[in-house]
């Protein structure tokens, strides 16, 4: 039996002010929260992990987006897994844990809705907010429905050794294609090759001519680029497309923090000769299916034929540091922050 929050102090991330182009440490603000109190029909929850993602800098934003934006003066909120310390609510038993869209804080009260539960047994809890969630249903839906790899196809992944590209990596890899990550270090592309089994890498930030070094990586041309990033480096993508390429408009980083459009080459032209298809997509359009995903991905997690890495940062206060990050590419992996961690929640 927990004792609630016990004599713990309560602490949040407020969202301080909107960014203009990089969103700076100012954006946030750590202080003290309530104490909040389950009512009938309702949990507290201690955040165990939190996620921090790229699509998180689109609700900075004050416009309308596919997500409401953040509020000023409000918690944070995003992916996070936390362990059920009381419970008044029928299907979330204490000591369990659960993930849902909640806030940057030590503690939070749910009434359940938009709650799932987390089964430490099958994996460590934090996995949950990467491959065998939110980034792995991305990878696993935009790959095989917007991509569908044929075997002896070459695959680029943009953004390749991030939580999104080094799972679409390896899922095009099993699927029998030729597979080319890019990625911004030296680390990142020995990681993706010589642990995750991509064929080649480029790291984008050394090589001075991208164009040639993906001629010279992808002598068969490009089918598939799964592009996470966007800008000058989708731009030599589209040179290499085969005839009746895809380009699975995952995300576009390299674009986030722009305040103006960025002007680059009018190139559907190029898509309308080679017969190509460029589409978009977000996760939740696949969400009567995400069942489907966790289970392929749950198998292949399992069975160790699909490897992960996890960036961690220590800590609530870390949260802005770990999601700033993202944008000076400072993970390796899923980047995650470790905000309490229970002996019950294996890290594995
Ligand atoms: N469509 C959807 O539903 C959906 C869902 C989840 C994620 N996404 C998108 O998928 C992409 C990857 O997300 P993730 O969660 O896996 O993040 P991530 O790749 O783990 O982290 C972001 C990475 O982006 C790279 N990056 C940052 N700025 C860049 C730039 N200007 N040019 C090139 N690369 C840059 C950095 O790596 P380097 O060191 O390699 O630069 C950084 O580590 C994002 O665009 C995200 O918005 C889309």
């Amino acid at each position: 039996m927990f004792q609630g929050m016990g004599n713990q102090a309560n602490r949040q991330i407020i969202f301080n002010q909107h960014p203009e182009g990089w969103p700076e440490r100012e954006c946030f603000r750590l202080e003290p929260g309530d104490s909040p109190e389950p009512k009938e029909g309702e949990v507290l929850l201690r955040t165990t992990w939190l996620s921090v993602d790229p699509y998180m800098r689109g609700r900075m934003n004050p416009g309308p987006s596919y997500i409401p934006p953040f509020e000023l003066g409000q918690p944070i909120e995003g992916g996070v897994v936390a362990r059920v310390e009381q419970s008044r609510h029928a299907s979330f038993p204490e000591g369990t844990f659960v993930q849902g869209m909640l806030p940057w804080a030590d503690y939070s009260v749910s009434d359940g809705v938009g709650l799932y539960p987390v089964d430490p047994s099958l994996a460590p809890v934090q996995r949950f907010l990467g491959v065998l969630g939110m980034p792995g249903l991305t990878a696993w839906f935009g790959l095989m429905e917007i991509g569908k790899p044929q075997p002896g196809e070459t695959v680029v992944v943009s953004g390749a050794a991030g939580a999104v590209g080094s799972l679409a990596g390896q899922l095009a890899r099993q699927q029998g294609c030729r597979v080319v990550g890019i990625a911004g270090s030296e680390e990142k592309v020995n990681w993706i090759v010589n642990e995750l089994g991509f064929d080649a890498g480029i790291n984008y930030k050394a090589t001075p001519d991208l164009l040639e070094a993906l001629r010279a990586a992808c002598p068969k041309g490009v089918d598939i680029h799964f592009d996470n990033v966007g800008g000058s480096i989708a731009d030599a993508l589209l040179l290499c497309l085969n005839r009746k390429g895809r380009i699975v408009l995952c995300g576009q980083i390299s674009q986030y923090n722009l305040t103006e459009f960025e002007q680059g080459p009018r190139s559907d032209l190029l898509l309308v000769g080679k017969s190509a298809r460029k589409e978009g997509f977000i996760v939740t359009d696949f969400q009567d299916r995400f069942h489907e995903g966790v289970a392929q991905l749950g198998k292949l997690h399992a069975s160790g034929s699909i490897r992960v890495r996890e960036q961690v940062w220590d800590g609530l206060e870390r949260a802005p540091d770990a999601f700033l990050g993202l944008f000076r590419g400072e993970n390796l992996g899923k980047a995650l922050v470790r905000v309490w961690h229970p002996d019950q929640s294996p890290t594995g």
